[in-house]
């Protein structure tokens, strides 16, 4: 069955990047010119996705409006000549059939995921973490519909992580199938000990997951920091019928991070290609006072 669904899961706290995210949903933080989640946006799209559920929470009522029209933003526009800017600004709201629903208390990932069911009905859908912005000529999206095509099994968007940082993430058990695709037959969130390190390969970003995760979920008891994690419902999926996992090329930036941010308006800003030159040049002479 063709993937066209997407779901991205944004109704997170952002403790990591406070105080910019007590009020302004890090979603929303700006890349250049554009919202992290309009990157996001544009990728599910470009990747062949025609519906988007968003997953929100209180407080995050400025996502819905990015995506909404702008009545008065759009006439003040096309009276003043500004054609261009107008079309770009009516462009956002027509970019996919875009759908919300809250997640009502913050109980994780897997939990925010589950709220999806309704949406999603009996198809494959895509899930893209609302704070992993990856940047690449072939949507990384894509590539995970294009594997779970192939395979017919749920993927997985996987990376290598450094010795040090697997512990911050998820770990897998993989064996090379073709290209940058893998069989991954188990996983384990936040291993804490180097015992419990299946591989340096992680969970990054992106995920294409069969419906039969919901029912996975409903039995998931709260895992890593009191939470629902989908990790340990990917996990039985994972260690039943098995899933595949994609080495996605592209660079991902973690907007749920000071630093992530920083890389991230720092390099698209150097590939924008109206402020980029400029951009470069005022980096150059600021590079030489470091
Ligand atoms: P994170 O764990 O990185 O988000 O979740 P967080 O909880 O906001 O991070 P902290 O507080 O800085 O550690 C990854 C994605 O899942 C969403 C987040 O919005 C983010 O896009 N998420 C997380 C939810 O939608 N609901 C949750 O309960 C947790």
């Amino acid at each position: 069955m063709k993937v066209r669904k997407a779901v991205i899961p944004a109704a997170g706290l952002g403790t990591r990047v406070l105080p910019a995210t007590k009020s302004m949903p890090k979603e929303m933080l700006t890349i250049v010119d554009k919202p992290a989640i309009q990157y996001i946006v544009e990728e599910a799209v470009n990747s062949g996705i025609t519906d988007i559920l968003i997953i929100t929470n209180r407080g995050k009522g400025i996502i819905e409006d990015h995506f909404d029209r702008s009545p008065e933003l759009e006439e003040r526009l096309l009276a003043s000549g500004k054609q261009d800017v107008y079309e770009q600004v009516v462009s956002i709201s027509k970019l996919a059939n875009i759908y919300f629903v809250r997640q009502k208390e913050t109980k994780g990932l897997g939990h925010a995921v589950n709220c999806a069911r309704s949406f999603v009905g009996n198809e494959p859908f895509a899930v893209l973490y609302g704070d992993d912005v990856i940047i690449g000529e072939d949507p990384a999206c894509g590539q995970l519909i294009r594997a779970y095509e192939k395979y017919g099994k749920a993927v997985v968007g996987i990376k290598a992580v450094s010795e040090e940082a697997i512990s911050k993430y998820s770990s897998l058990k993989v064996e090379h199938l073709d290209g940058n695709e893998y069989s991954c037959t188990d996983m384990v969130e936040k291993p804490k000990t180097p015992a419990e390190v299946l591989s340096l390969f992680s969970i990054l970003g992106r995920c294409v997951l069969t419906p039969d995760i919901f029912d996975i979920l409903d039995k998931t008891a709260p895992g890593a920091g009191g939470e629902i994690q989908l990790t340990d419902a990917m996990r039985t999926l994972a260690r039943t019928v098995g899933m595949t996992g994609v080495d996605f090329t592209g660079k991902r930036y973690d907007m749920g991070d000071k630093l992530g941010i920083l890389e991230a308006t720092v390099e698209i800003a150097l590939a924008n290609p109206v402020l980029g030159e400029s951009f470069r040049a005022y980096l150059k002479e600021l590079s030489k006072t470091l």
